[in-house]
């Protein structure tokens, strides 16, 4: 695949109407757009047009069996895409929307097959990014938008990492700077008799508790799935957020963690591999390796999450081997960091104690 690839910049704070008019022109015509988003950077095209959505899925090298979200500017457009909108959805709407929150709900038969993977269910968000928000309501259609990063990859959330990944795959990136949350949003079910939790993100489980009540959280966003089980949201058993290097979680009392990721990173090292180490703000300078990022100051995980898939990316750009990352607690949105981290890991996570 090699198209011609035209790259706006637009601005986050105040979008260009212009720039905006003309890439909505883009994707009425079919065509792909990348766009920033407040989670991750998205690759946009005309839902309701499966030969646009379909080229989604060709510039991504993304399977066919994994569904695609649909994001709207407005809930009349949503009124289009679902026959009735449950009460909790209803909820998550007035509390969270626009914002970082995907409800799934039964779909219309008039979304296609390859929106929603064959399903009878639809993912719909609308994203509070001005750029994102502007762009679809002056495209004045339903947008289909994964992560614009190559399947498999950490999604990209500053326009370079677009770049990087997308040049000559779609028509046009708009660099519209970073995506603030840096995680892609928190994806919940409300089809069942109780709310569930598919994929952690900026809204957390307490908060949606706090609103609904009781919220189930899928199995597939604490461990790891088994092989025989069919996943309830398809995303979630594909290998994820990889970086070429290996991953490794390390766990446990601080100092602990400190000594272990120190003697790992000695000894790997040795075998002439370069180490790189995810440390926090107030852990950096305690470690030795080739690459030591922070992630953020651990006390505020919100700053995590917003540099993690950045980190993640930039150790590949160092050419780093081997990844020891340390852990957050599980808690607010320390639940998402730790989801991506553990996926990203491929599971392999070290208790530090004892
Ligand atoms: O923050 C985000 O959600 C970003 C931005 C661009 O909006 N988008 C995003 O899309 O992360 P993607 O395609 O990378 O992840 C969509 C997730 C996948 O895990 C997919 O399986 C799940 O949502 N999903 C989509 N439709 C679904 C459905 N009908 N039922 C269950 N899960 C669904
Ligand atoms: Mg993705």
């Amino acid at each position: 695949m090699k198209m011609k690839t035209q790259i706006l910049k637009i601005n986050p704070q105040k979008p260009e109407a212009d720039k905006i008019a003309y890439a909505a022109q883009v994707l009425r015509e079919g065509g792909t757009v990348a766009f920033p988003t407040e989670t991750v950077y998205g690759l946009g095209a005309d839902a309701l047009n499966e030969t646009a959505v379909r080229k989604i899925f060709e510039a991504k090298g993304r399977p066919a069996d994994n569904p695609l979200i649909v994001h709207v500017s407005s809930i009349s457009a949503v009124d289009k895409l679902v026959d009735e909108i449950p009460e909790a959805a209803k909820k998550l709407m007035d509390a969270y929307w626009p914002g970082p929150l995907t409800i799934v709900m039964q779909k219309k038969s008039r979304v296609p097959d390859v929106i929603t993977a064959g399903l009878n269910t639809v993912a719909v968000r609308m994203p509070s990014h001005p750029i994102a928000y502007r762009l679809i309501e002056a495209a004045g259609i339903p947008v289909a938008a994964p992560s614009a990063n190559i399947s498999g990859k950490p999604s990209p959330t500053v326009g370079q990492h677009v770049i990087d990944d997308l040049l000559g795959r779609v028509d046009m990136i708009i660099d519209g700077g970073s995506a603030q949350v840096g995680l892609e949003s928190t994806v919940i079910d409300v089809t069942g008799e109780k709310p569930l939790l598919l994929r952690p993100g900026g809204i957390t489980h307490t908060q949606l508790k706090r609103l609904l009540g009781a919220v189930d959280i899928d199995a597939g966003v604490t461990e790891k799935l088994k092989e025989n089980i069919v996943p309830r949201s398809p995303g979630m058993k594909y290998s994820h957020y990889s970086p070429k290097a290996e991953v490794i979680v390390v766990e446990g009392k601080r100092k602990n963690v400190i000594a272990r990721i120190n003697r790992l990173a000695q000894e790997n090292q040795k075998r002439g591999l370069k180490v790189g180490v995810l440390a926090m703000s107030d852990t950096i300078a305690l470690y030795n390796a080739d690459r030591v990022l922070t992630a953020g100051d651990e006390n505020r995980p919100e700053t995590v999450a917003a540099n993690l898939f950045y980190c993640l990316r930039a150790f590949d750009a160092a050419g780093v081997d081997i990844i020891y990352a340390q852990s957050v607690a599980d808690r607010e949105i320390g639940m998402a960091i730790r989801n991506r981290l553990h996926k990203a890991a491929g599971y392999q996570i070290i208790s530090a104690d004892g």
